[in-house]
């Protein structure tokens, strides 16, 4: 049996960075939506017991150090599954981006050998897997608006953000979240307003939610690279109703509750970047 399942990519609306805790990690408070840009998997059963990843991104790991394999094989381990598997990974969400694609790729296999291999398994336990692969698999096996706190693995549900478009720009360079916690200076940082935008989202208004939108990580990211603010200052002048970096960056995203705006805006950096989407969010 083939099994098909779609990755979308999510957006950080708020990001906050509490303090670091004893382990090395942070403690998080975020709120998270997903948009309709998405990877597609397609996943095989093998008859031998191995583990195949392939993927049109040819600079990607397809071994231990892809989050695909590594949910798999955690599954696999856990279960005591005999069976091989074969993922074929159709990127379309840009990597290394703040898009949280890998997490998101490993949450749809998660779902997809659930189904396969007929676990019967809640998404509080395939969360509790994923967690083991990445940061974000605990929201991204969730999949719509959420609060999502402590190391990432406190996921409660919202209602569906204000439907809107959304463009994503994610400038040349990528960046490695480790890298970027592991020298990260908490003095005189910004604490976006986590409860008062949540509040929002509770009451379906798209101004105050606009209004509340940040990310503790934006500053010091568009300190060392400036091409994340004038892209943030582009989206705004051509008429986006709010531009923020989504997580760890690089990539900036603007909100349009009007099309004709939002396609303004992608047009203006079509040429510009090379990785630029309009899409919707997604409304389930
Ligand atoms: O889990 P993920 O691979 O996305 O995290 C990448 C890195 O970001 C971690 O290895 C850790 O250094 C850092 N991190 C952190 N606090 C978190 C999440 C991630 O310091 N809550």
């Amino acid at each position: 049996m083939e099994i098909i399942e779609k990755a979308p990519a999510k957006i950080n609306l708020g990001l906050d960075i509490l303090g670091k805790r004893p382990d090395g990690y942070h403690d998080l408070e975020m709120i998270m939506a997903s948009v309709d840009l998405a990877d597609k998997l397609i996943i095989n059963e093998l008859p031998q017991d191995k583990i195949i990843v392939r993927t049109n991104a040819t600079f990607l790991p397809v071994d231990e150090k892809n989050n695909v394999y590594q949910a798999v094989a955690l599954v696999k381990e856990q279960f005591g599954i005999k069976q091989g598997l074969s993922v074929e990974i159709k990127k379309t969400i840009p990597v290394a981006a703040g898009l949280g694609g890998g997490s998101s790729d490993a949450a749809a296999v998660l779902r997809g050998v659930n189904k396969l291999w007929r676990l019967g398994l809640s998404k509080q336990e395939l969360s509790d897997i994923g967690f083991n692969v990445g940061t974000d698999v605990p929201y991204c096996v969730h999949g719509t608006t959420a609060f999502v706190a402590g190391r990432g693995e406190i996921v409660e549900p919202l209602p569906p953000m204000p439907q809107c478009w959304v463009v994503i720009v994610k400038p040349q360079f990528s960046v490695s979240t480790r890298k970027i916690f592991a020298d990260f200076d908490m003095t005189g940082i910004e604490h976006p307003d986590i409860p008062g935008l949540k509040a929002s989202i509770l009451e379906q208004d798209y101004d105050k939610m606009i209004s509340l939108m940040g990310n503790s990580m934006e500053r010091a990211t568009m300190q060392r690279r400036p091409v994340v603010r004038e892209i943030k200052e582009k989206m705004m002048k051509y008429g986006a109703d709010a531009a923020l970096m989504s997580g760890s960056g690089p990539t900036v995203f603007g909100l349009c509750q009007n099309y004709s705006r939002a396609k303004r805006v992608y047009n203006a950096f079509r040429g510009f970047c090379k990785e630029v989407h309009l899409v919707r969010t997604i409304n389930q």
